[in-house]
């Protein structure tokens, strides 16, 4: 049994695993690298993630590549050789699960993972009907990949009429609120019901 260790490392020995880091979690990846993190940033384009690298004063390893590709293991075993991944920050709604899994076993078991699910996994379903109120705890056991993974499941801000997707800021906020938590939780951003109410 792995021992347990505060998600808070220490900044200097930190090393953040960020998939999707242009996108959604560009906030995060900043604010990581701002608190002296270093990070490993993994998306396809090579210009982006050099400039990240870049304006981050080289904070930011680039991990240039399509999950998807084979050879994925190896590249993250490669990239925490040195310096084992201290968490993760995962968002990559179109990855298969086999990809996620592979992507999460990369991250020590004593180590938080995030793992940012769409609301879409807050539809309302026969067995989760649109009423009040709504939890992670109602997700399918399988949408978690392993028990040392956080899920932070994306709703939507604002009231009735009002309601408006989350920005990349507030995702990242709320991505690296549960990444630091000290206690494991799982946490919704924003509201997932009534569903009816969502943005379009
Ligand atoms: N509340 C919600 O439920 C909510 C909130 C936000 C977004 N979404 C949904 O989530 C979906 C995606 O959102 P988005 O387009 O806004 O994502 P995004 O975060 O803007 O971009 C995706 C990130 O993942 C990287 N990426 C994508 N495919 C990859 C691959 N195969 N291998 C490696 N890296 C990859 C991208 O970089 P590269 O392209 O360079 O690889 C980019 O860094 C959309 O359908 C959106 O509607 C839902």
């Amino acid at each position: 049994m792995p021992e347990p260790i505060s998600a808070s490392s220490r900044a200097e020995d930190a090393h953040l695993l960020v998939v999707g880091a242009t996108g959604t979690l560009l906030p995060a990846v900043h604010a990581a690298t701002s608190r002296g993190e270093l990070v490993t940033a993994v998306t396809r384009s090579p210009i982006a993630l050099r400039d990240l690298a870049r304006s981050t004063r080289g904070r930011v390893r680039p991990l240039v590549r399509d999950y998807e590709d084979p050879g994925l293991r190896t590249a993250l075993a490669e990239a925490s050789r040195t310096r084992p991944f201290t968490g993760a920050l995962l968002y990559c709604p179109l990855a298969s699960p086999t990809i996620v899994r592979t992507v999460v076993d990369a991250v020590p078991r004593n180590r938080p993972v995030v793992l940012l699910l769409t609301s879409a996994h807050a539809a309302p379903t026969v067995g989760t009907e649109d009423g009040f109120p709504w939890s992670p705890a109602r997700l399918p056991r399988d949408s978690r990949p392993s028990p040392h993974c956080r899920l932070l499941v994306l709703g939507w801000a604002g009231g009735a009429g009002a309601a408006r997707w989350h920005t990349a800021e507030e995702i990242s906020a709320a991505a690296l609120r549960v990444l630091d938590a000290d206690v494991p939780r799982d946490a919704v951003l924003g509201e997932v019901r009534p569903w009816a109410a969502r943005p379009r």
